[in-house]
């Protein structure tokens, strides 16, 4: 997705912003662009990566004082120079993320601007020039005026030459954040591009606006009404940022989740008194007690953590209904929203618009609405009645790995939490929390074993088709683990319900296919193997991937030994992670920012 960096202060702003822009590669981009205005102003944009950009830099250039920086996800124009940010109208240089849906309205009342992009951004640069112009009019006025005539989603920064001491910035619907320096303000899209100058920030909350000087920041409301601002600290540091040593932060992330698993429970999960403590749910027993239907919203792996969750929640709430909605879906259906519903919102960057579009609906319906995000003081995280943090540290490859079994956790949890208030038997509680107890360390013993899957994957490098395919909790693991080979790999890969193989996609089989089945010893063992003889029988290529200690009829099996009866998915899932991730290395990918997709997702 797109990234914003500002800086004010005393150092170097060029150097500033391309570093910042740097942190924020890992969103997905294909343009950049910074400007610096002091004596002189400078402005370079350059399609493809960050590289191209300071390829570009000039002894001449000016590069102290005040700058913005971009980096540019296309949604109006193809990724070109032209269409890169920042766009300069007039008076004004600006950055953007987001989309302004009534751009070409605007554009049409600005007809005495000649527009040399495709951009609804610069139509907005061109709204602000257009009010800048007039007399005692400063840049604050400006954009905030022009704000008040724009519909749709945006988080902006802006500087002029005019004033060259400021950078304003103002959001609605995209997160900005401003850090506060020693004599410096820096702004950012992500606290990743701050955390290397200062870890005291302010979120901007949407309709927010804020003029920054060297130090100083004033925050108002789109009526130039002051608003505090409450200085936070961030909740990250550099070393989670950078990769430690890996090749990737795809393989980074997979490896750290017996940690950052730890971190998602610890102080919530209790062992000696069997207990679970989640504060900020904001439900108390009664209200627990009462919820009678979940909606569980999210998009792509995390909507996979909620399919997967709700096999375990359903079983420990049996009064309780789920529905799992992809959110893309949800948001324009015609759907009812029963007596006694909650809807839980799940999304490791906390900033997917689809996502966010249900949360909008369900709260203006008067749902109760819990958020599982990642992503601290996010968009879904600020705007959910309760809910709770996963915790599992910055998420930098674009394939979400370690967020989803902190999600799935995270998420059992609170299921748990609610079958205690509804008076569910302790054992089975107890159960859960001994598994929990017990799961980083199996995840550790089974990524231990990565040279072994990196050599079995080797068998499975040269296929441009594949079928995953598990039954009960395992085929959302199935579902999960061929999207994270199709989205790092660029094989076709399918997710099946193994059960549902021969009501169609076994037609499919033949040699240019290979299928993974996920089989669990404790749960629909010979279904299973059935359909994986179904396959075998049409000449499948079959990688079972197992915690059965019985004989399996396929081409390779992996077996896990692991003592759980329960979270095994979770187990078997970090296979198929190591799975997808050494066949992409193989075929010479780019790993942690796969081509067409983006970290968050916060257009539609
Ligand atoms: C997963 O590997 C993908 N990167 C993508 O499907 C992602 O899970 C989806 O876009 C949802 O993102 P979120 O969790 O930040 O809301």
């Amino acid at each position: 997705m797109c990234g914003i960096v500002g800086y004010v202060g005393p150092k170097k702003a060029q150097e500033v912003l391309l570093e910042g822009l740097k942190r924020l590669e890992y969103r997905g981009y294909d343009s950049a662009g910074i400007v610096t205005v002091s004596s002189g102003i400078t402005q370079l944009r350059a399609k493809g990566k960050v590289a191209e950009l300071e390829q570009k830099i000039t002894d001449d250039n000016t590069n102290d004082g005040v700058g913005i920086g971009h980096t540019r996800w296309a949604t109006h124009g193809e990724p070109s120079e032209r269409n890169a940010h920042p766009h300069h109208v007039g008076d004004v240089y600006l950055v953007h993320n987001g989309i302004i849906e009534n751009y070409k309205e605007l554009k049409q009342q600005l007809a005495e601007y000649e527009f040399v992009s495709d951009t609804d951004t610069e139509v907005l640069a061109a709204l602000i020039d257009s009010l800048y112009k007039r007399e005692d009019v400063k840049l604050e006025n400006a954009v905030t005026q022009a704000l008040k005539l724009v519909e749709g989603t945006y988080g902006i920064a802006a500087l002029s030459p005019k004033e060259p001491h400021k950078v304003v910035v103002a959001r609605k619907g995209s997160p900005l954040i401003v850090g506060v320096g020693d004599g410096e303000t820096l702004v950012a899209s992500d606290a990743a591009a701050l955390i290397a100058h200062t870890d005291n920030a302010i979120y901007l909350k949407d309709g927010e606006l804020a003029v920054c000087t060297a130090g100083n920041v004033e925050v108002m409301n789109l009526d130039e009404q002051p608003v505090s601002a409450i200085v936070e600290k961030i909740e990250t540091n550099l070393e989670a940022i950078e990769k430690q040593g890996y090749d990737h932060f795809l393989i980074k992330e997979i490896m750290e989740q017996p940690d950052t698993l730890r971190s998602t429970l610890s102080g919530r999960v209790v062992k000696e008194q069997g207990l679970l403590r989640l504060g900020g749910l904001n439900m108390n027993e009664e209200e627990l007690r009462a919820v009678k239907n979940i909606f569980i919203v999210a998009c792509g792996t995390a909507s996979y953590a909620g399919q997967l969750a709700s096999y375990y929640i359903e079983q420990f709430c049996d009064d309780v209904t789920i529905r799992n909605e992809v959110a893309s879906e949800l948001r324009y259906r015609s759907f009812n929203v029963p007596e006694n519903s909650i809807a839980i919102f799940v999304s490791q960057s906390g900033e997917t618009a689809d996502t966010r579009a249900c949360l909008q609906e369900m709260k203006s319906r008067g749902v109760r609405c819990l958020g599982i995000v990642n992503a601290v003081g996010s968009t879904i995280a600020r705007e959910v009645d309760g809910g709770v943090y996963v915790h599992a540290g910055p998420e930098i490859s674009v394939a979400s790995t370690k967020a989803f079994t902190s999600q799935v956790s995270a998420l059992v949890l609170v299921g748990l939490v609610m079958a205690q208030a509804k008076g569910v038997d302790q054992e089975l509680v107890n159960q859960y929390i001994d598994e929990f107890d017990a799961l980083p360390d199996e995840l550790e013993k089974t990524l231990a074993r990565h040279e072994e899957f990196q050599a079995i994957a080797k068998k499975y490098e040269r296929y441009d088709n594949a079928i995953y395919m598990g039954r009960d909790t395992m085929f959302p693991v199935a579902l999960e683990g061929a999207l994270k080979l199709k989205e790092t790999s660029y094989i076709h890969t399918e997710g099946q319900a193994a059960g549902e193989l021969k009501h169609g996609s076994i037609a499919l089989v033949d040699d240019r296919f290979f299928e993974v089945a996920f089989i669990d010893e404790h749960r629909l063992f010979e279904k299973t193997m059935s359909n994986v003889i179904e396959v075998n029988a049409r000449g499948g290529h079959v990688l079972a991937i197992t915690n059965s200690p019985r004989d399996i009829d396929a081409e390779t099996v992996v077996r896990v030994e692991s003592q759980l009866q329960l979270l095994t998915p979770l187990v078997l899932n970090v296979v198929s992670q190591l799975f997808a991730y050494y066949i992409a290395v193989a075929r010479g990918n780019d790993v942690d920012q796969p081509r067409n997709l983006a970290k968050s997702v916060t257009v539609e």
